[in-house]
């Protein structure tokens, strides 16, 4: 009776094991199923037309802008998933947390996105959708690769600065960014190694590599792992003293177009934060499948543009919100009242 009472439970232990696991995997097909390219084929046909045409205006008028509606895209995925809350203003929003403070930029073009679809499709596509559109046509814009945007995202309810606060950093160690990539569910190395990628593209300010230019992680010397040309550059342009907040590419070599040369750039030292470089050179425990992908990508566009655009279509589905969740806003920048 014991044994065949400890047999059931056993079974209906191994049972709702079974039955966990498979509500799991459905929920976890059903994630990624929830957004689909064809989203808004009924309800806004043009919606893709009106983002493109959007984003070429804004990018005719200022190349960097590219770059900055790429950032936006993950800036918001990263926190809380896809869901528009970056946009959100107020003082307890994610714009204010360190990473994004005087940095994140392109707002008021999200905003003419959302007025030129508003007025064709009101109140049916949501600024995580705009978001993702937005990232890929700047993309493409910069000469980079192009991929089917998922869609269907809700807009959040809430910010969240305590972890936009938590979004990786320029100072971060290559165990950190895998760590903070993994929580959100990019595990792979790929993602990581091909997203930061982007980089190829836009601009940073010295305060996020100018611990590189003379006390290098308290040595009293500059980062070894900056080439010497550069160095001198970059002390010129970011003294101690430096007043306001120059910026410099990313990528030295062809700054607004995005190709492989980030990666040359890494495999020569040149690398602008310590967190590109740290992709190539350095002795932590993924350093050298960092590097080899490194190497991969600097000699072949094909395969870093392939990796990106799958990472992009990864990145763009954390944590969206979908059906009666969350809601489509007017304005981005704030709830619906
Ligand atoms: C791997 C970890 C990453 C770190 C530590 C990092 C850090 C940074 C920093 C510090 C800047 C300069 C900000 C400023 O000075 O205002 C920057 C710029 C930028 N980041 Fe990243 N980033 C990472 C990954 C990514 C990813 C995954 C993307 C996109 C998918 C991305 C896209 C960009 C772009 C396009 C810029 C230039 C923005 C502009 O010019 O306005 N970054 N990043």
């Amino acid at each position: 009776m014991e044994n065949s009472s400890a047999l059931l439970l056993g079974r209906s232990g191994s049972l709702l094991q079974f039955v966990t696991i498979l509500l799991l995997m459905l929920c976890v097909v059903d994630v990624k199923s929830q957004l689909s390219v064809d989203f808004y084929a009924s309800t806004c046909p043009k919606l893709a037309q009106i983002v493109r045409k959007e984003v070429v205006n804004a990018v005719k008028a200022e190349m960097r802008m590219a770059a900055s509606l790429l950032r936006l895209h993950f800036h918001d995925c990263f926190v809380n998933g896809c869901d528009g809350s970056l946009l959100l203003d107020g003082t307890d929003g994610e714009k204010f947390a360190r990473p994004n403070l005087n940095s994140a930029r392109g707002f008021e073009v999200v905003d003419s996105i959302k007025r030129a679809v508003e007025s064709q499709c009101s109140g049916v596509v949501s600024c995580a959708d705009i978001l993702a559109l937005a990232a890929r046509d700047s993309t493409l814009l910069s000469g980079g690769p192009s991929w089917k945007v998922p869609l269907g995202r809700r807009d959040g309810l809430v910010a969240n600065q305590t972890g936009a606060g938590d979004l990786p950093g320029p100072f971060d160690n290559l165990t950190l960014i895998i760590a903070k990539f993994a929580a959100v569910g990019l595990d792979s190395l790929v993602d990581v190694v091909s997203l930061s990628g982007s980089h190829t593209i836009g601009q940073a300010s010295c305060a996020t590599f100018s611990n590189r230019l003379t006390n290098f992680s308290g040595t009293g010397a500059p980062d070894p792992t900056l080439e010497s040309s550069m160095l001198s550059d970059l002390q010129s342009l970011c003294p101690a003293n430096v007043n306001g907040n120059p910026t410099t590419a990313l990528d030295r070599g062809s700054t607004d177009l995005f190709d492989t040369h980030y990666f040359q750039n890494l495999v020569n030292n040149k690398g602008l934060l310590s967190s590109d470089q740290i992709l190539f050179t350095g002795s932590e425990a993924a350093t050298a499948a960092a590097r080899s992908l490194v190497q991969i990508y600097s000699v072949n566009p094909g395969r870093f543009f392939f990796d990106f655009a799958n990472s992009m279509v990864r990145m763009g589905n954390i944590g969206p919100l979908t059906g009666s969740n969350g809601e489509i806003r007017r304005n981005c920048r704030v709830i619906n009242s």
